[in-house]
């Protein structure tokens, strides 16, 4: 099984991944430190700061992890590129309203455009929009904003066992673009 964790930075994917390989007994691949370890970048965008990561060596360290796992694969990617991963048999993206978001990023020692870059894109539901291209049916979204991680986590349960479904389409945080 594979379970693609994704969501615009801030809404908790760092923070629920442990829980969840705890109760499920997977394996994480934390999406950030394999680019760091690897260094699975072309260069650094001199405006943003940003690592540009070169996506195709990306998917090929991915898929070099999973191809040499047993049979009894139980594998969490985590990280805001993870929905690019073509395989999956969930893709989780967490959700959190822009505002609330925007409480969680400036905690961040981040550049106010870079906050609010994300806070935009997490209104225009870009990383389910994203993640809908590849992966159409097996994505789910879990609003983190009102929840403790340990509630997202056992919604996401809810979600592999197939007692749930949060098919995209019911979160609309386009409210915070018109004010
Ligand atoms: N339900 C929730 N799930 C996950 N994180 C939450 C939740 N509610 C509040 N938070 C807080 O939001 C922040 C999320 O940060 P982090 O997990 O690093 O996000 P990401 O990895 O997606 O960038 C943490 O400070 C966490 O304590
Ligand atoms: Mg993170």
């Amino acid at each position: 099984m594979i379970i693609l964790l994704t969501g615009t930075p801030g809404t908790g994917k760092t923070t629920i991944s442990p829980l969840l390989v705890e109760e499920l007994n997977c394996t994480l691949i934390d999406i950030n430190q394999l680019v760091d370890e690897k260094q699975l970048y072309t260069g650094l965008d001199a405006k943003k700061g940003y690592k540009v990561v070169d996506m195709a060596a990306l998917e090929g360290e991915l898929q070099k992890i999973i191809d040499k796992k047993e049979d009894d694969l139980c594998v969490i990617i985590e990280g805001h590129l993870s929905h690019y991963f073509p395989l999956a048999d969930f893709v989780i993206v967490l959700r959190t309203e822009p505002s609330v978001l925007e409480e969680r990023l400036t905690k961040r020692d981040w550049e106010s455009s870079k906050i609010h870059e994300n806070l935009e894109a997490e209104a225009l539901d870009i990383c389910t929009w994203e993640a809908y291209q590849t992966h159409g049916s097996r994505v789910h979204e879990v609003d983190t904003t009102n929840i403790t991680p340990q509630k997202a986590v056992n919604i996401i349960l809810k979600i592999i066992y197939g007692e749930k479904s949060h098919p995209p389409g019911d979160i609309d945080f386009s409210g915070f673009l018109t004010g």
